[in-house]
């Protein structure tokens, strides 16, 4: 990336952030991005909040290095378990003119307004799970609402190696959706509260019955990001705006360039970085 652009970060574990990064660019076409994805330490859900904060700290200072001054976390493990304590500790620190903003409470504004049953359930790996973040955050704006959640450890191994297509892969997929409608039969709308998740929507929606609808964060948070903009004129001129993207990856850039390119449907280069 040129030196005097000033791209928007934006950050998974892995792979999953490219359904975020898919909707900023239908979204957002002029703007510039930087896409990072620390596949070498992938899955993120697993582990614990000292480690999850420690690793998205680190993938934030790099994307502030390459001159982003505002950096999404594409992940909801992440957002869950590193956003609070980098916003409220971190960034005063590094540079307190910068922004990092996660995909929870933008996904949690909507669901509110998509539930008529008032009876949400939330598919999400076992950190964002554990953190309750999706529960405490429902219950603060809509209180009357009952919030299932259902970690799935295996879905995001399934996307990173590409299994969810095969036998194995749906049994796992549907024991945990057999699992949160045992839970609560009156469930009418389902999360997915992770970003690899939507890579999985094919396969999911064949085990959920047709009356439970299926939400995407993808253009939930790009409506938020572009809402944020215009809000915020001060960091949108800092945005450059070439429609420029790059692409990072902590593990193979040949096998991040192969998948990455069949989730987004284009062409792309990525480019190996170790910090
Ligand atoms: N895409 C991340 C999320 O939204 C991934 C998880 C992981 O690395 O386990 O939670």
């Amino acid at each position: 990336m040129n030196n005097n652009r000033q791209a928007i970060g934006v950050f998974d574990s892995g792979y999953g952030g490219l359904t975020i990064l898919n909707e900023f660019l239908k979204e957002l076409p002029e703007y510039d991005f930087i896409y990072l994805g620390d596949n070498a330490r992938s899955p993120y859900g697993t582990r614990s909040y000292d480690v999850v904060y420690d690793y998205t700290l680190q993938a934030v200072e790099q994307l502030f290095s390459m001159g982003c001054e505002l950096v999404i976390l594409a992940c909801n493990t992440a957002s869950a378990k590193a956003l609070r304590t980098i916003q409220q500790c971190d960034l005063p620190k590094i540079n307190p003119n910068k922004r990092v903003l996660g995909v929870i409470r933008p996904s949690v504004e909507e669901i509110g307004l998509l539930t008529e049953s008032k009876h949400v359930g939330v598919f999400g790996t076992v950190g964002t799970v554990r953190s309750n973040s999706y529960p405490l955050e429902i219950k603060k704006l809509f209180p009357d609402i009952k919030v299932i959640q259902e970690a799935c450890p295996m879905w995001v191994p399934l996307v990173e190696n590409n299994e969810f297509h095969t036998e194995g892969g749906r049994y796992f997929i549907k024991k945990n959706i057999d699992n949160i409608l045992k839970r609560d039969p009156e469930i009418d709308t389902i999360i997915l509260g992770c970003t690899h998740y939507p890579l999985l929507r094919e396969e999911i929606r064949k085990f959920l019955p047709d009356n439970i609808q299926l939400i995407s964060q993808g253009e939930i948070v790009a409506n938020s990001l572009k809402d944020y903009l215009v809000r915020h004129p001060e960091m949108d001129v800092r945005c450059s705006k070439n429609s420029a993207i790059e692409f990072f990856t902590t593990e193979f850039v040949d096998s991040f360039e192969e998948k990455a390119s069949r989730f987004l449907n284009l062409s792309l280069r990525a480019r190996h970085i170790s910090y």
